[in-house]
């Protein structure tokens, strides 16, 4: 597999996260904070506790409703904005659209430009969209492209009809959902596109039988880290970087400490065994 090589990756500028070098040419961290479903002050106190916590990357959508709790996060971080990584997506309803929608998500995260603008999903008029979004990275809006909810078929077709190829695909990746064949697909593509888990614990909801299970429990058990580390330190070391949600600052706290240890061959083994094909989205 050529995905990323998590023991031989640069630190981050300030950051907790090491980074790679994407498609683009732009550094980003491994792990970040994912905002879906967090809103108000909920979704500020969220990112505030990140960004102090060493988080560098933040992951949010138009869909989420949540872009100007994460910009208003970012300014007032005091850490410098090219320090901090910002993604965000068009929803396909926008796609007809994409020049001005990715000029109001400017607007509503206001930081000057967004780092990763991705499509949230297949759907009509993408290729114009991903011009638009194209568009955008010749203006200096946005700086790298990327897709998500993107399997084989999807990519395929995808890579075809478009110039700038995506610098990163965003899929639903987990235990009890590895989808190895589309990652391992993707990860030997030429245009070198990074793979990043959502859902990387199960998702909201159902991240109990996950994190209970016990498998993980005795790895987590033997490194002295929790079910969630030993999760993410999963994903890592088989190429994919990850962007674990949360609102508790002692597991934000915890999700970007996974630098510290390493699953043996063995272990990766036993948590590739626990994959059962059960997706916890309908895309
Ligand atoms: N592109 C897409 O279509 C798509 C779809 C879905 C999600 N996403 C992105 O992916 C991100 C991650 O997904 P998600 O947030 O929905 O689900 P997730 O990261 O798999 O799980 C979040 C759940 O795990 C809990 N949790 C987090 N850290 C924990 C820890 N260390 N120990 C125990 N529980 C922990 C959270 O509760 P607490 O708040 O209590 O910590 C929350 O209930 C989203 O936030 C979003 O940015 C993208």
């Amino acid at each position: 597999m050529s995905g990323i090589d998590i023991f031989d990756l640069k630190s981050g500028k300030n950051g907790k996260a090491p980074v790679i070098t994407l498609n683009s040419g732009y550094e980003m961290p491994v792990v970040g904070l994912g905002t879906y479903s967090l809103h108000g002050s909920t979704c500020t106190n969220a990112v505030r506790t990140a960004i102090e916590n060493g988080y560098r990357m933040i992951d949010t959508a138009s869909f989420y409703g949540n872009e100007r709790e994460v910009g208003a996060c970012v300014r007032a971080s005091g850490v410098p904005r090219n320090d901090i990584f910002v993604i965000t997506k068009l929803y396909p309803n926008q796609y007809s659209h994409a020049g001005r929608a990715i000029d109001e998500a400017l607007k509503e995260l206001d930081i000057g430009y967004i780092d990763l603008m991705l499509l949230h999903h297949p759907g009509a008029n993408e290729i114009t969209a991903y011009r638009e979004i194209e568009k955008a990275i010749e203006e200096g809006k946005v700086r790298s492209a990327g897709v998500s909810c993107y399997y084989i078929r999807e990519t395929d077709a995808f890579l075809r009809k478009v110039s700038i190829p995506p610098a990163l695909i965003q899929n639903e990746i987990h235990p009890y959902y590895q989808d190895t064949d589309v990652v391992r697909h993707i990860q030997s593509l030429s245009q070198k596109i990074a793979v990043q888990s959502w859902y990387p614990l199960g998702g909201r909801g159902y991240t109990d039988s996950m994190l209970n299970n016990k498998v993980i429990g005795d790895i987590a058990e033997r490194h002295g880290k929790s079910p969630a580390q030993v999760i993410l330190r999963w994903d890592l070391q088989n190429g994919i970087v990850a962007i674990p949600g949360s609102s508790n600052p002692e597991h934000i706290r915890e999700n970007i400490s996974v630098f510290d240890f390493a699953l043996t061959p063995d272990e990766m083994k036993e948590i590739a065994g626990l994959n059962r094909n059960e997706k916890h989205d309908w895309y």
